[in-house]
């Protein structure tokens, strides 16, 4: 749907004219209602002044001397004008009283059932957490991906780990700046079962344009499953591969800055890769999560997004190798 009009296909899942959720939805009427408007009143304006010009050329040809004004026509000019600036500003009052009840309904959104999820943004990539007030233990964190069961109220409780970012999912909720050292409730909620591409809406630096994520909209079965396989930590390797694999992990730089769950890793730099293999994206949403783009983004992370924190590796062939065959069992 956009603008009320139902187009196939368009205009997909990063954009605030497809809404998958109620706040996007009060959003889009918003912006459908002032289009609408301005686009009539456009039209009228041109369409007023393109008969008023060929009017008077089409005079002008008939009558060479200036037309003279009586008092009727003044009168009548008057009239047209104070009813065209009364128009304007009643338009003007629709679009502010719209625009004020979007706010509120988003504003006063039902948050008491919500499912609360924490996002830090980081430069360049969101770190998403699952918090869980029972089971301390048992708090869920991954990277860049944030699955949701739809037509469940959720709360972003947001904040920076270094600069100011925004969270941005269009087809979602409005823009909610990420502030370091200051927290940010936003509720929002998917009503649509689905991929919904989000970034990060203030800049932050050299790779703003390449920190992206998703929300994934699913049954609560589907969400329920994937919670759960998220808890567990990792699989223990056990051919010798994969176990050379992850030693290769524990005594490579990896160590110094992620975390595998059920192993010695435990840093909290870079994204936690206890279940990498479950994500479909590495990079923050830039590259599709297969063997090679993993390869060659732990050899050469700076070719493909120069300025990040990962640092290059000097990996033999074989070590790279045992080390990708473990990685791709963090399922
Ligand atoms: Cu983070 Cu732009």
């Amino acid at each position: 749907m956009i603008l009320g009009i139902a187009i196939p296909g368009f205009p997909g899942n990063q954009s605030s004219l497809n809404p998958a959720g109620p706040a996007a939805a009060h959003i889009e009427h918003t912006f459908a209602l002032i289009f609408w408007i301005t686009a009539i009143v456009y039209v009228l304006t041109l369409t007023a002044l393109i008969f008023f010009v060929i009017r008077r050329q089409h005079d002008l040809t008939l009558i060479p001397e200036p037309i003279q004004t009586t008092d009727a026509s003044d009168h009548l000019a008057v009239r047209v004008v104070a009813t065209a600036v009364g128009l304007t500003v009643l338009l003007l009052f629709i679009m502010m009283i719209s625009s004020f009840l979007t706010s509120r309904r988003i504003g006063h959104m039902n948050g008491q059932q919500a499912l609360t999820i924490d996002v830090y943004g980081h430069q360049w990539w969101w770190e998403i957490q699952y918090p869980n007030k029972h089971e301390p233990f048992r708090i869920v964190t991954t990277a860049n991906e944030i699955h949701v069961p739809v037509g469940t109220p959720i709360r972003i409780h947001g904040t920076s780990r270094d600069v100011i970012h925004s969270f941005w999912a269009p087809n979602i909720q409005g823009k909610r700046d990420l502030m370091p050292g200051y927290n940010t409730d936003v509720l929002m909620q998917v009503d649509q079962p689905g991929r919904w591409r989000g970034q990060c809406a203030e800049y932050c630096g050299l790779q703003h344009a390449h920190m992206s994520f998703y929300m994934i909209g699913e049954s609560t079965k589907d969400f329920d499953n994937w919670m759960n396989a998220q808890m567990q930590p990792s699989i223990t390797p056990t051919n010798p591969q994969t176990q050379h694999g992850q030693q290769v992990f524990l005594t490579h730089s990896c160590v110094m800055c992620h975390t595998i769950r059920g192993t010695i890793a435990g840093s909290r730099v870079g994204p936690d890769l206890t279940h990498l293999a479950s994500r479909s994206t590495i990079a923050a949403g830039m590259l599709p999560n297969t063997i090679g783009n993993l390869g060659g983004w732990i050899m050469n992370p700076q070719s493909l997004k120069p300025g990040s924190r990962m640092p290059p590796n000097q990996l033999s062939g074989a070590d790279l190798q045992d080390l990708l065959a473990y990685l791709e069992t963090l399922r």
